[in-house]
């Protein structure tokens, strides 16, 4: 269940912040992906502290700020710095940005995040179009009372990723000359990283990437009727993979590595976007 005030709150905090800001869509940056902002011409910034449904971010390497800006003429609201389930302050953290994108009339989301490969094959710094994902959280922030601005009560799943901004993005890594993956993200709640033995189990049922996020944005995006679209740095090998212990500092290092491609290619799909009639 996902409480209505926070979210309102949020809406007229940030109408009174930005009163000319219309969004035609949002992107939210994972772990130690807050740079990737740079690739917008910023038109403001609001501290998460001035959102009341989002507050202060509290994960290390999640930057907490709203930056409205513009890339390719194409106005967008990022968020740098995502609240997680696991933080244990309930949805309405995770649904603040969905609601004021939505609210704003914003039509699609990109989602972002630093993820373990599971997929033998692939190495840190990959980068992967989520074509779909399976939720291994347990719970799903669509439980309770239903609320229609989050669409029907049995949201249809089949589409959550849209085809044609997955078609754009791979575009932009063509264009860009930036390699991408395609896979299934697979979320566990967290906050503590996989067993050797769960990523075995993961594998076999179709993950190629594993994280703490990102499914549950998805959910909720798709059913408020916001297309979306995911990409997933890939941080690390999932545990057991490699003979190692996984750490965040892994995690924020890496990101930081693929951070030129990862820009280059965000440049690049916003020119692809500035196309779409979104
Ligand atoms: N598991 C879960 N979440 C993650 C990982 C991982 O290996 N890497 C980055 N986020």
């Amino acid at each position: 269940m996902i409480l209505r005030k926070p979210l309102e709150q949020s809406l007229a905090a940030v109408k009174k912040a930005f009163p000319k800001a219309k969004p035609r869509l949002g992107m939210i940056l994972g772990s130690g992906l807050s740079d990737i902002a740079d690739s917008f011409e910023p038109l403001g910034v609001l501290s998460y502290e001035k959102i009341p449904g989002l507050g202060k971010a509290g994960v290390a390497g999640h930057a907490g700020r709203l930056v409205w800006g513009k890339s390719a003429g194409v106005e967008t609201f990022v968020f740098q710095g995502r609240r997680h389930y696991y933080e244990g302050v309930g949805w309405e953290a995770v649904a603040t940005p969905l609601f004021l994108l939505k609210s704003l009339g914003a039509k699609a989301v990109f989602l972002t995040n630093a993820a373990g490969g599971t997929n033998p094959k692939w190495k840190p710094g990959d980068l992967m179009i989520i074509d779909d994902h399976i939720n291994m959280m347990g719970v799903t922030p669509l439980l309770g009372q239903h609320d229609p601005f989050w669409g029907p009560r049995f949201p249809d799943q089949s589409f959550i990723y849209d085809r044609k901004l997955r078609a754009a993005l791979s575009r932009a890594g063509k264009k860009s000359k930036v390699a991408l993956r395609h896979g299934v993200y697979f979320a566990g709640t967290g906050p503590t990283y996989e067993t050797p033995a769960e990523i075995r189990a993961w594998r076999a049922l179709g993950a190629d990437a594993v994280g703490m996020s990102t499914v549950p944005e998805a959910m909720l995006a798709n059913a408020a009727g916001l297309r979306v679209v995911g990409l997933s740095c890939i941080t690390n090998m999932a545990a057991g993979i490699l003979n190692q212990a996984l750490t965040h500092q892994e995690v924020f290092d890496t990101s930081q590595k693929a951070m030129a491609s990862m820009k280059k290619l965000i440049l690049q799909f916003w020119k692809e976007l500035a196309k779409e009639t979104l």
